[in-house]
């Protein structure tokens, strides 16, 4: 099916160059899928070869890969300056790497801390930093970050104590992004997913009290459900493409209603 979901030249990111981080798996994965069903050359980068072999092979006209840490310096430069070496220049980063821990304050320690913030924030930093300065910079056409936030960074929750101020940090460097490179033709976003089903979460059924506390979840999402991969990177298109040429500074929920409460 790898050519139905490829269609270079066509579509709503139509030969835009793309980066997206953490797109070996989860909601990274559905946004490098969509954004090459949309046209776009995507450079996809994750910790993990393996996962994005089994991607770029899955689109190999549209999808090349970069294996990097985004908390490593070399590695967050690499992955940008990939997109420019192999497309001329950087449209669109999708800032999407994360690692997402559940724990309260008394079971953290400030190694969990530093691990969680390396990645959810120093990395965030850096690929945006990157970004910034190639469609800032000489051959840069200016460009669309999208930032992934969370529920987590827009609300307290329970079990949050370390995962929730990272994410906070990614609502943040996207409002101080949006208003410093809003003159100079660089939009800054975020969306803000409640929980999604990605395969970390879909396991939890299969875990002792998992199919409890998966209920539970669900009731806390007014629209009774979960989202999917594909219902954020649908988000993550429209606030990446030129529909939403007026819209910087954004923290926008895909959450079946849970901020609104
Ligand atoms: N799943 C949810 O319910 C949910 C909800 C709100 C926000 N988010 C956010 O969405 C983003 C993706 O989450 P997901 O649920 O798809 O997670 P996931 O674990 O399925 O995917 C994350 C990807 O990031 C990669 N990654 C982790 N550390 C990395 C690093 N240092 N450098 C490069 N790649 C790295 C992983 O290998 C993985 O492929 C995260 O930023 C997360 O905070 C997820």
């Amino acid at each position: 099916m790898a050519d139905a979901i490829e269609s270079p030249g066509a579509g709503r990111l139509a030969g835009k160059s793309c980066v997206v981080t953490g797109a070996a798996s989860g909601i990274g994965r559905a946004v490098a899928e969509r954004f090459a069903r949309e046209g776009a050359r995507v450079v996809a980068t994750d910790l993990d070869a393996e996962g994005l072999r089994r991607l770029a092979d899955e689109l190999p006209r549209a999808v090349s890969t970069v294996v990097g840490d985004v908390s490593r310096e070399d590695d967050a430069r690499r992955m940008i300056t990939a997109a420019v070496e192999r497309h001329g220049r950087i449209d669109v980063l999708v800032a999407n790497a994360g690692v997402l821990p559940l724990s309260e304050i008394t079971e953290a320690d400030a190694e969990e801390w530093d691990r969680v913030m390396a990645v959810d924030g120093r990395g965030m930093f850096l690929t945006c930093k990157y970004a910034i300065e190639a469609m800032a910079g000489p051959g840069g056409a200016g460009g669309a970050i999208v930032c992934l936030s969370s529920i987590s960074g827009e609300a307290g929750q329970r079990g949050q104590a370390v995962y929730g101020p990272a994410k906070f940090v990614a609502s943040g460097l996207t409002k101080h992004l949006a208003v410093e490179w809003a003159d100079r033709g660089i939009r800054v976003n975020a969306v803000a997913p409640g929980t999604i089903t990605t395969e970390r979460v879909r396991r939890l059924q299969d875990e002792p009290g998992g199919p409890d506390y998966l209920t539970a979840i669900e009731k806390l999402h007014p629209m009774g459900r979960l989202g999917t991969p594909a219902e954020v990177a649908a988000a993550v298109l429209f606030l990446a493409s030129d529909d939403a040429s007026f819209i910087t500074g954004a923290v926008l929920p895909v959450d079946g209603g849970y901020l609104a409460q």
